[in-house]
């Protein structure tokens, strides 16, 4: 008899693959691909750093399924001491999940329990999760909403500045979007009745786009005002992906409650949420929790990368290479004006197609160098944007000057075969 795979997960290509090391991936046929995904942005570390898979392979040998209710174990402490050392201030408790969606969501029940209201603000572009609540905070694109209505109600959706255009232009669409959020406030959830105002500091599903500083000023802000928590979902663009542990870091911004996943444990699934114990000491007992959430393979992963990333010159060659590649990136836009837009943090940064001159979304050239750079230079890397108009690079962050050059060498050959 055949068992048969689900059809509903999307490919970005039919590799299929057996080995990873590093930034490279090797597949059962033999052939070895520059892995520019990382897996949606998760082996921060690379593929199978050798300290994460030491960490995996001895916790494997003591405990597999410590589960949190039944006893603890002696990873969860060490792992909520090593988070507290680098997530903002203030930031020092902490609730342990397994995928970002969860975390998205245990995010917006904490921020329910401490305000007691229902209702909470997202914006356009925003990815949070697939999962029910998750999804109805999603809108960065309908293929992930259409079909499964009824969403939860009581998420209200603000717009998010635009990343294009003149610097006075995106000055005047954070003027735009923060009035358009008061009369969000004004008009559809009063501040009594709005919980949390949830935001990816770098929208990562949406085209990484980084949320301009005066932006989010703005609205937390409009959160202190209010009583309102601020919630950053970090789950992509925290970790070590913008060349600071997390995006909020470039800015001073301390949120009320942190969401972790992705780059956390190297690819072991593992998440996190972080809050002040004073909020979290508000979750009453028993309203959350998990079967699998603090399991200690996922502590050791994640206890190991936190060691790997606070050598210095790991945040150093984020920052290095994040510059290398957005300066080739500047310069192919200015011999290929298909390029409309560059930009993002470390290593989370947008190549944007655009018709030339204008504003207008072009998948199509965007496809066609996606396919061109695995077809022809074996290098794998993976769209984003409502439109699919963006290339996102997000390497390992342990990518070399080479790897990055490699990557720009194969975006040129396919401009220029466009
Ligand atoms: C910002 C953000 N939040 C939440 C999620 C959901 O994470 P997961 O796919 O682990 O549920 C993602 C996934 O891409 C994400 O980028």
């Amino acid at each position: 008899m055949t068992g048969y795979l689900s059809p509903v997960w999307f490919h970005v290509t039919d590799i299929q693959v057996e080995k990873g090391e590093g930034c490279w991936v090797y597949s059962t046929d033999g052939t070895k691909y520059l892995d520019f995904t990382s897996g949606i942005a998760v082996t921060s570390t690379g593929h199978c750093h050798p300290k994460v898979v030491k960490a995996i392979q001895d916790q494997a040998q003591q405990f597999i399924h410590a589960q949190v209710n039944c006893y603890t174990h002696n990873l969860m402490q060490p792992l909520a001491d090593e988070l507290e050392s680098i997530t903002p201030e203030g930031i020092d408790t902490f609730y342990y999940a397994n995928s970002g969606a969860e975390a998205t969501e245990g995010a917006v029940k904490l921020a329910k329990q401490v305000t007691k209201r229902p209702n909470i603000i997202v914006f356009n572009g925003s990815f949070h999760g697939r999962t029910h609540m998750a999804m109805a905070m999603t809108t960065s694109k309908t293929g992930y909403r259409s079909g499964h209505a009824p969403l939860p109600s009581g998420v209200y959706i603000s717009p998010f500045p635009s990343p294009l255009g003149s610097d006075q232009e995106r000055e005047e669409s954070i003027d735009a979007c923060l009035a358009q959020l008061d009369y969000v406030l004004n008009s559809q959830t009063s501040p009594a009745e709005t919980a949390a105002i949830i935001i990816e500091p770098e929208q990562g599903e949406g085209g990484y786009a980084p949320a301009p500083k005066r932006f989010l000023e703005g609205l937390v802000s409009r959160c202190k005002e209010h009583g309102i928590m601020f919630v950053a979902d970090e789950v992509q663009s925290g970790f070590g992906r913008t060349g600071k542990f997390f995006t909020v870091d470039h800015y001073g911004i301390k949120p009320d409650i942190l969401v972790m996943a992705k780059g956390i444990a190297s690819g072991f699934p593992f998440s996190a949420i972080g809050a002040n114990k004073s909020l979290m000491d508000q979750w009453p007992v028993g309203s959350h929790g998990g079967t699998y959430g603090g399991n200690p393979i996922g502590c050791a992963a994640a206890l190991a990368t936190i060691e790997i990333m606070k050598d210095p010159s790991f945040l150093e060659n984020v920052q290095q290479r994040g510059e290398q590649l957005r300066n080739g990136l500047r310069e192919l836009a200015e011999k290929y004006p298909l390029i409309g837009d560059v930009r993002g943090y470390g290593l989370m940064v947008a190549a944007e197609f655009l018709e030339p001159g204008t504003k207008k979304p072009d998948a199509k050239v965007c496809a066609h160098v996606i396919s061109h750079c695995r077809e022809q230079s074996n290098v794998l890397m993976m769209n984003a944007g409502t439109w699919g108009n963006n290339i996102r690079f997000m390497p390992p962050l342990v990518v070399n000057e080479e790897e990055i050059s490699i990557a720009l060498n194969a975006v040129s050959n396919a401009l220029a075969a466009y």
